[in-house]
């Protein structure tokens, strides 16, 4: 465990927002976690991990923990799966490179998703037709109140679409130090997103294989999200909305381009994006702040932007999509 004080959080979120830690704990394995609530209170105010979910519009008194468990190990294995434990500090996209390089399936098209293994269940992150309830089996997460560490199988986590039981009943009442997902030994691929065909068709590619799958995802997603390392942002800003498709189908005659998804009988998820852009906010620019110009669905932190002024533009952007189309969009960043 290391202690700092009076810490920039810049480099700890990627939209690259200036916000002052009092206090910066850092939690370097499963015995520091634990000693540290056995032996402090009150509760941290941050608990962070890549800090890719993040609107940071405030300085932090009392503590942020900074989760850097490492590990990564096969704790299991049987004919069709590998059962593979990983730390929470582990960075995602490192996660997914190593099952590319050992031919484990499952997590391929979730290539480049900045962040770390313990917050990726936390919002149960998707991309291209896949989420990490898909290869979860089970995770391992301190219950503050208890003291003590539990484990969460599959059922036990709530996941839905960006939702888990980590967001909602166990908001701020457990750290998550470990995840053990389950991959496959031969692949079943997922192509069937769009854009994934046509961009494996460009790249040549006759023989499918994970590595291909995995290159496809990172060309389209360069293609369309901003590099946080080069623009400050963090992804999709708000959640797709779901809505009965009676309204769907209604506002279908006023916007016939519309774009929405059918997601069971009753409920059509309808793209944010899509939403934002007819709103007049695709590229929109604020000075050192605004709306990417090749996703709507992602504000972007060119330097120097507080998290005060994005939360306004969202804010702008909530009220206008509402005021237009009569659908109010959620977001899916945690603000602090
Ligand atoms: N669209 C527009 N204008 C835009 C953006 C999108 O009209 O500016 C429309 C287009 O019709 C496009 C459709 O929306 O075809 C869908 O866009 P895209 O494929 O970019 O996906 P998305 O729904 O905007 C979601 C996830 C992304 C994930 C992609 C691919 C959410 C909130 N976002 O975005 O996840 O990478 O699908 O699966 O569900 C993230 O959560 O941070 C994230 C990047």
């Amino acid at each position: 465990m290391k202690t700092a004080h009076n810490v920039n959080l810049q480099p700890y979120n990627t939209f690259g927002f200036n916000a002052m830690a009092e206090r910066l704990v850092r939690i370097e394995n499963t015995s520091d976690l634990a000693q540290y609530f056995e032996t402090e209170e009150p509760k941290p105010s941050l608990v962070l991990g890549g800090g890719s979910n993040l609107l940071l519009t405030r300085d932090l008194v009392g503590t942020v923990l900074k989760i850097e468990i490492p590990g990564f190990e096969v704790v299991a294995e049987d004919k069709d799966a590998v059962f593979v434990k990983v730390g929470a500090g582990y960075g995602w996209h490192d996660f997914v490179l190593k099952c590319i390089e050992n031919n484990w399936a499952g997590v391929e098209n979730l290539s480049l998703i900045p962040g770390n293994v313990g917050t990726a269940p936390m919002q149960n992150i998707g991309a291209y037709g896949v989420e990490i309830k898909d290869v979860f089996h089970e995770l391992e997460a301190y219950i503050i109140g208890d003291r003590c560490f539990e484990s969460f199988g599959l059922n036990d986590c709530n996941f839905g679409y960006r939702e888990s039981v980590f967001k909602r009943k166990l908001k701020n009442e457990a750290v998550i130090a470990s995840v053990t997902f389950k991959l496959a030994k031969t692949p079943k691929f997922n192509t069937s997103y769009g854009s994934i065909e046509t961009e494996l068709e460009r790249m040549g590619v006759k023989d499918l294989n994970l590595r291909a799958v995995s290159d496809a995802v990172i060309n389209i997603r360069q293609s369309k999200l901003p590099d946080p390392k080069q623009i400050g942002n963090s992804g999709s800003f708000f959640k797709n909305p779901e809505i009965p498709t009676s309204q769907y189908e209604q506002l279908q005659f006023a916007y016939p381009n519309i774009v929405g998804y059918k997601v069971s009988e009753t409920t059509t998820k309808i793209a944010a994006g899509w939403l934002i852009e007819q709103a007049g906010f695709k590229g929109k620019r604020y000075g050192n702040y605004g709306v990417h110009d090749k996703q709507a669905l992602v504000l972007v932190n060119y330097g120097g932007a507080t998290g005060a002024q994005i939360f306004e533009l969202s804010e702008e952007i909530i009220r206008a999509v509402s005021a237009k189309y009569g659908i109010t969009l959620e977001r899916e960043v945690n603000v602090v």
